[in-house]
């Protein structure tokens, strides 16, 4: 459950998140809304890169805007960035083994955790190679091995989905609808396919210029003449 109250972000003049409150507690939450909505910075906020001027943000229990960056990724946040952040000059393992660094595995239990997150995204078999070539596709899921490797408890998405042809995105939503019941995790997915959020989405919420305008069961989300006509008004047309 991650609990938001009163979240406020500006940069300068433009408010990029405005007095958003909302809880969420479903396995796999969607983020939609127009280009420059504040998706970005709502899980900007959340992971720690942003700090907001006003508000909270409780996970379960745990106070997330008292945690640095790192005791936030210690504590089971992880996330990918809408520009994908692969480093070249490693291997797709070592990639995903910068995540467990920090928390104090046994060298077995490491092994353990590398063997199931490559499993899981379907990469076991590209580990050692470097990832500089790697098509897209295969950074993503990179990407995605690194946010389920470990015991993450919330993991974050920004646009993992972006470039994708149809049979990639079919692949990406199997991983997404399995990661609950594989880790316990939730999920945050922000994504321009409506379809995909739809299809892997309990809950979703929408933003519009910085403010919260819907949240709920995902199909009435969708269906809401409001959310239509700012963020779907152009399908109709
Ligand atoms: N670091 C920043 N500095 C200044 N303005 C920013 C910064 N990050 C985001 N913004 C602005 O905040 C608004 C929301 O941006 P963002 O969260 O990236 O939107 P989205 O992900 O929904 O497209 C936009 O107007 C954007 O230009
Ligand atoms: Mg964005």
């Amino acid at each position: 459950m991650i609990a938001i109250e009163n979240l406020t972000v500006s940069f300068g003049g433009v408010t990029a998140l405005n007095a958003v409150t909302v809880t969420l507690d479903q396995p796999v939450c969607g983020i939609i809304g127009p280009n420059g909505a504040g998706k970005t910075t709502f899980l900007n906020v959340i992971s720690g890169f942003v700090v907001p001027q006003t508000g909270s943000i409780r996970a379960n229990d745990t106070n997330l805007l008292s945690m640095k960056p790192h005791e936030r990724a210690r504590w089971g946040l992880r996330r990918s960035f809408q520009k994908e952040q692969v480093v070249n000059e490693l291997t797709v393992e070592d990639n995903i083994r910068v995540v467990l660094d920090p928390l104090n595995l046994s060298g077995r239990e490491r092994r353990d955790v590398l063997d199931t997150a490559l499993d899981f995204v379907g990469l076991r078999g590209m580990r050692h190679a470097l990832a500089e070539g790697l098509n897209a596709f295969e950074r993503r899921m990179t990407e995605i091995a690194r946010c389920i490797a470990g015991r993450p408890r919330v993991i974050l998405l920004d646009e993992p989905g972006a470039g994708f042809s149809q049979g990639e995105v079919e692949k990406l939503r199997q991983i997404i609808s399995d990661i609950h019941g594989f880790n316990g995790a939730m999920v945050l997915l922000i994504d321009h396919d409506v379809d995909l959020i739809q299809a892997v989405c309990q809950e979703t919420i929408v933003l519009d210029f910085g403010s919260l305008i819907a949240v709920g069961e995902t199909a009435s989300v969708l269906t809401d003449p409001r959310v239509r006509a700012v963020y779907l008004g152009m399908e109709d047309a």
